[in-house]
């Protein structure tokens, strides 16, 4: 599939513009500030319905206006069309997102009618910054890739949100252990599908790192909150793990007011073999150009995974990536799409200069102030 129609309106700085998209995709180009980023954001925002940068909806609402909409139109190899349109409401703080023009009956249903992935220099902060961005990006992923993921995050959060306020009062505990088994139950398969998808892709991402890198692989593990829930990666084995760790925990609970194990507290590490063979948490130790490799394997992980669970290649984002990346190390990522991700590619860059996909430079098209320019 590949997007062949992107109309915005009033999204970010884009006013009202239509686009007709190449097959092989765009290199769209401009100064800083003009709209690049935002483009993207908005084609990603058809994939999951929120902006991958984070920001709140209303921020994405062009200064001075009401409503923005997103609509794009997919097409395969045969011809088959599919249109995804989002719009949202400032004042009624209200969002309307469309599949071939029916409303679906929950959001989550419609998530992934895309099959994108973005890769952004923001990415670093996977690698870099706290377990919250990791644990958010593994909740998209599965989100994306496996049925019934995303309603078992929804159920997780719910309960533990009624647990923690229990704890915070300290209610007596009878009334916080009534929530045990909706955590245990909605936590277990979060915790059990996250750590599964690692294992069943850490090889995936060791060689991808290596490649990236030019040398040794780097490793992606599942780090869970409690000792007991490490290694399981069957849903019942997890369950009997997560309950024995609430067990334990439940004094410490008490004590500091909040539910202190859990899928909520569980982080994913990259490490790669130091010089005395000990493993290097990346996070800490990892140089700004291990960290980014870390970053683009994770993604390139994710882009198999979504290619895996749709059936064909996703369309790949690339956010002045390059710039950051020594010669080498872009050429590997060009490589990487060129014979194992072959579908449209839209990038983008500050700079001029031609990038070479498939034997084809790609199209190249100006931005300036939110309007693009088609070449
Ligand atoms: N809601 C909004 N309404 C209007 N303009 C907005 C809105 N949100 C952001 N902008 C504008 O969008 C511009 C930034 O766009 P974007 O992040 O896409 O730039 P960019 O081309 O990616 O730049 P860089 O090369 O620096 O990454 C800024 O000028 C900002 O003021
Ligand atoms: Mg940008």
């Amino acid at each position: 599939m590949h997007l062949h129609r992107l109309h915005l309106r009033n999204y970010r700085n884009f006013a009202e513009q239509v686009l007709e998209f190449p097959a092989q995709g765009a290199a769209i180009v401009g100064d800083n500030g003009q709209g690049k980023t935002n483009l993207l954001e908005a084609i990603y925002y058809l994939e999951i319905f929120r902006s991958f940068r984070g920001a709140p909806d209303e921020q994405l609402v062009r200064f001075g206006e009401e409503v923005f909409r997103v609509e794009g139109r997919l097409a395969d190899d045969e011809g088959h069309e599919r249109s995804v349109s989002a719009a949202f409401d400032r004042r009624a703080r209200k969002k309307k997102v469309a599949v071939n023009g029916g409303e679906p009956e929950r959001l989550g249903d419609a998530l992934g009618q895309v099959g994108a992935v973005i890769f952004s220099p923001s990415d670093v902060e996977l690698v870099s910054g706290g377990p919250g961005a990791r644990r958010r990006f593994l909740d998209i992923v599965l989100s994306l890739a496996e049925p019934g993921y995303l309603h078992a995050v929804q159920r997780y959060r719910q309960a533990l949100f009624q647990r923690n306020t229990l704890l915070r009062q300290n209610s007596p505990r009878a009334l916080v252990e009534a929530w045990d088994e909706g955590l245990v139950l909605s936590g277990s398969r979060v915790a059990a599908a996250r750590a599964a998808w690692v294992a069943e892709r850490s090889e995936s991402f060791a060689t991808h790192y290596a490649r990236v890198a030019g040398g040794q692989p780097g490793r992606m593990a599942y780090a869970p909150s409690a000792p007991e829930m490490g290694g399981a990666v069957a849903e019942a084995q997890v369950a009997v793990a997560f309950r024995e760790a609430l067990g334990r925990s439940a004094d410490r609970e008490q004590r500091r007011g909040m539910t202190l194990v859990g899928p909520h507290r569980d982080d994913l590490r990259f490490t790669i073999t130091g010089a005395e063979g000990a493993a290097l948490e990346l996070r800490t130790y990892g140089s700004g150009g291990q960290q980014r490799t870390a970053a683009i394997a994770l993604r390139m992980v994710e882009a198999e995974t979504i290619h895996a669970a749709r059936g064909r290649e996703p369309i790949i984002l690339l956010d002045d990536v390059f710039a950051e990346l020594d010669p080498g190390r872009s050429q590997r990522i060009v490589d990487w799409i060129e014979t194992e991700e072959g579908g449209q590619v839209i990038l983008t860059s500050p700079k001029p200069t031609d990038f070479e996909l498939r034997g084809q430079v790609l199209p190249r098209w100006g931005i300036r102030d939110g309007v693009v320019l088609p070449g």
